[in-house]
């Protein structure tokens, strides 16, 4: 049987998928079971973020698991402690405190119960708890009835209802449609600083600001999503400062790059005070939050040698030089099909000008761009119907992304002409 009539028959069909079978890969670049060579500009949606197979995450990954693979979060798990601290000390820089889960989504499932627990520390006038989160349209929180719920697009409920009730969603970039969401009810405001899945939207530091106005004005928490941002993604240690570095959150969650391939999320409570002597990240006490996975030995041992990888070899200098070779040679170009190329650092969208590009029925011309590239030999992603996106590794060299752009030209003329 082949590998599509194998996944045909067992495996839910909750994604399209390519016809490409992976086999291997080394730093930016895939082989196929073909023997086709791929350069990867999708790294798992964001998540090699020093490349594949890097040797410093396998050998941390055979070290720990032939020493101590798994553990109850019921004891004192050294490299869970040691990832808290280096998340602390050297990327958020504001004392907190973290949780460490599976996944983007059980992260920020943990930012909504936090939600909910401070409006029940800081309860409406009335006494009664605060319990609604502001989100955004067009957001992306995850797949869990309560991130899906979050998750301000129709097309990721559609079928679900009923959601997680007290969930409000305002306009992303705009101030006074958020305004208009608060209520007494209202505990936090959560965000993507930068929208990936919605199509590559970033915030305005004066929309950050705002927020961070109205959460002081209204007792709300500001909770950020770097799930797919954070950790040097955007050319800095934390999302938001790429964006606005004076902000001080409360809360923040991430998955993917965090763990360069290995899954591991892990989200981070402030210890600001929120009443006398009582901190925020107090709210999650003892029997409040849990996860037997998460935080494990061998996942915190594989994403202490990412997050000091992208410490020492300094990739956040070189997110910043790769993202002014993409956007210097795209400038130069001048393509007809290109409209707008938007993003920060390494998570880039190259918009579409839907009219100029030759798409088959059906076809989108993200869909049309990402097939063509991926029968060239680069990988990318579609986000919706006119973006594409580039998310190749943080430690990308500029010999690879000339490569990539010098294929990103062929397939915009060979779909223009
Ligand atoms: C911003 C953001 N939040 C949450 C998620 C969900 O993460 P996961 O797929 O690890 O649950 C994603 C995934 O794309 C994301 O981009």
């Amino acid at each position: 049987m082949s590998v599509h009539d194998t996944f045909t028959q067992y495996v839910l069909p909750t994604y399209g998928r390519f016809p490409l079978v992976p086999e291997k890969a080394q730093g930016s670049w895939l082989w196929d079971n073909q023997g086709k060579k791929y350069l990867d500009f999708c790294t798992g949606i964001a998540v090699c973020s020093i490349g594949h197979c890097h040797p410093r995450l396998v050998e941390a990954i055979k070290a720990q698991a032939s020493t101590l693979m798994h553990c109850s979060n019921l004891y004192e798990i050294p490299q869970q402690a040691e990832l808290a601290k280096t998340i602390v000390d050297d990327f958020v820089k504001i004392p907190g405190k973290v949780f460490f889960s599976n996944s983007g989504a059980e992260a920020n499932e943990g930012l909504i119960k936090l939600a909910r627990k401070f409006g029940n520390a800081r309860p409406a006038p009335d006494g009664s708890a605060r319990h609604e989160v502001i989100t955004f349209r067009n957001s992306f929180h995850g797949r869990t009835m309560g991130t899906l719920t979050a998750t301000g697009q129709d097309a990721i409920q559609e079928g679900f209802a009923p959601i997680l009730p007290g969930v409000n969603y305002a306009t992303y970039n705009d101030l006074d449609s958020v305004k208009a969401q608060i209520t007494d009810k209202t505990a936090a405001i959560l965000l993507e600083p930068i929208q990936g899945e919605g199509g590559i939207f970033s915030a305005t530091a004066d929309f950050l600001r705002g927020l961070q106005a109205l959460c002081i004005d209204h007792d709300l928490l500001l909770m950020f999503d770097e799930v797919q941002a954070g950790f040097g993604r955007l050319g800095h240690d934390m999302a938001w400062r790429a964006i606005a570095p004076e902000i001080q959150p409360d809360a923040i969650s991430w998955a993917k790059g965090m763990g360069g391939g290995f899954p591991i999320g892990a989200f981070w409570v402030s210890d600001r005070e929120i009443a006398p002597q009582l901190t925020l990240s107090s709210q999650l006490g003892p029997r409040t939050h849990g996860s037997t996975y998460g935080g494990n030995p061998l996942a915190c041992a594989a994403s202490l040698a990412v997050l000091r990888e992208i410490k020492e070899a300094e990739l956040n200098k070189n997110v910043i030089e790769r993202e002014q070779q993409v956007r210097d040679t795209l400038n130069t170009w001048n393509h007809p099909a290109i409209s707008e190329v938007r993003g920060k650092g390494l998570m880039l969208g190259i918009a579409l000008n839907a009219d100029s590009i030759n798409t088959a029925e059906g076809v989108t011309p993200a869909l049309a761009l990402v097939l063509k590239l991926t029968e060239l030999g680069l990988l990318t992603v579609p986000a919706g119907a006119e973006v594409v996106r580039w998310l190749p590794p943080l430690n990308v060299s500029a010999e690879e992304v000339d490569t990539a752009l010098s294929l990103m030209r062929t397939a915009l003329d060979s779909l223009t002409s």
